[in-house]
């Protein structure tokens, strides 16, 4: 029995932990498993293919990032491909990620990913292809499981954040905007900013309007609290408006979301007169050492997408459902995208705590 592990789009702590228990789990088991660099490009022949052995895994538990490298550009449905004139085209690969697949004994894959990769590999099944998912986002916006590894590292990196900019913010009477990472969705911003007691947490699933994120700063200003800490997910967006959007995307690559703490930070100091900063945590959020965590997550995860391939479970990705790891078919879990509920109990003590929405 030969399988393959491959990691795709951003990536998140964790990814390591998950390669690691994945290799040992099925080398106990007398397989083989090669490791696909790049995600799909490693088949795509833009990158290599190597033996995963012990060593090959060995000290590698707390690290960051992942020894497989990974790439948001890499769905060989849509392989950014340079044409004879030099310029880039969008090209249909995925029958020669198969073929390539195959030419290598590979009985059986393992795909590390957010929704975009878990979506691939989904249509990758449908073309006959035996692949395990295993949810991976700081985002943690994957249906089907309580949390994806890499989020509670995340969380914690923009809950030091905060306590720090508190600090500062305070000395200054000065407001300031942090801007964290989410794409679409606001678990971080909620999470880090109800931990770290941040006054105004601005979400995308609770849009927000300008006036009412003044109030509270204003609010605040006339009890004596001359500074505020806005935390606003990158996908948070005012009443009637659309997300902010940086720049153009390369060829492959999704629409990059962000540039809102800015524009707050502009917009409220004209309306109230304070002073305002701003900062964009960024990928800060996607590195470093996984949490306790993230890192028993990933490891339990890289045991059970083993455990899937020798039961058979392909087209599944493994889940966590307290206190169980479970596997569910991939297209429960993309069915819809996972997003925070306005009314969860996390959003209703933030709101009976003093934090607004801007709503
Ligand atoms: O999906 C993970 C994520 O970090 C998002 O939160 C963020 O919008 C995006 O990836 C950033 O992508 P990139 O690394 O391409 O800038």
């Amino acid at each position: 029995m030969r399988i393959a592990i491959s990691t795709g789009g951003g990536d998140a702590p964790g990814l390591n932990a998950v390669i690691r228990a994945a290799v040992l789990s099925a080398l106990h088991r007398g397989w083989d498993v090669l490791g696909i660099k790049r995600g799909y490009a490693g088949l795509l022949g833009e990158d290599e293919v190597v033996p995963l052995t012990r060593d090959a895994v060995r000290g590698i538990a707390h690290l960051g990032g992942t020894i497989l490298r990974t790439t948001h550009r890499g769905d060989p449905f849509h392989y950014p491909t340079r044409r004879p004139d030099g310029a880039l085209e969008e090209m249909d690969r995925s029958g020669e990620v198969i073929a390539r697949a195959r030419e290598l004994g590979i009985d059986a894959l393992i795909t590390i990913g957010g929704d975009g990769s878990l979506r691939i590999a989904q249509q990758l099944v449908s073309r006959g292809m035996k692949i395990v998912g295993v949810p991976k986002t700081i985002d943690n916006d994957v249906s089907g499981t309580i949390t994806t590894f890499g989020f509670d590292t995340a969380v914690n990196t923009a809950i030091e954040a905060i306590d720090k900019l508190h600090t500062t913010a305070e000395s200054h009477d000065r407001v300031i905007v942090m801007e964290v990472m989410g794409r679409h969705a606001g678990f971080i911003a909620l999470h880090a900013g109800v931990a770290g007691t941040a006054d105004v947490i601005l979400i995308p699933e609770i849009p927000f309007s300008m006036e009412r994120v003044c109030d509270k700063i204003r609010a605040r200003d006339r009890a004596g609290r001359h500074f505020s800490i806005v935390v606003a997910a990158e996908g948070a967006y005012e009443v009637g408006g659309t997300e902010s959007v940086i720049g153009a995307s390369l060829p492959g690559q999704e629409k990059r979301v962000g540039g809102v703490a800015d524009r707050l930070a502009r917009q409220i100091q004209e309306h109230t007169g304070k002073e305002c900063r701003s900062i964009v945590l960024g990928h800060l959020q996607r590195g470093g050492m996984p949490t306790g965590y993230d890192r028993l997550l990933a490891t339990r995860f890289g045991g059970a997408a083993v455990r899937a391939i020798a039961d058979g479970k392909f087209g599944q990705m493994v889940a966590l459902q307290s206190p169980n790891i479970v596997c569910i078919p991939l297209a429960d879990a993309l069915a819809e995208p996972k997003r925070v509920d306005p009314h969860h109990d996390i959003v209703m003590t933030a709101r009976s705590t003093g934090i607004s929405f801007g709503d």
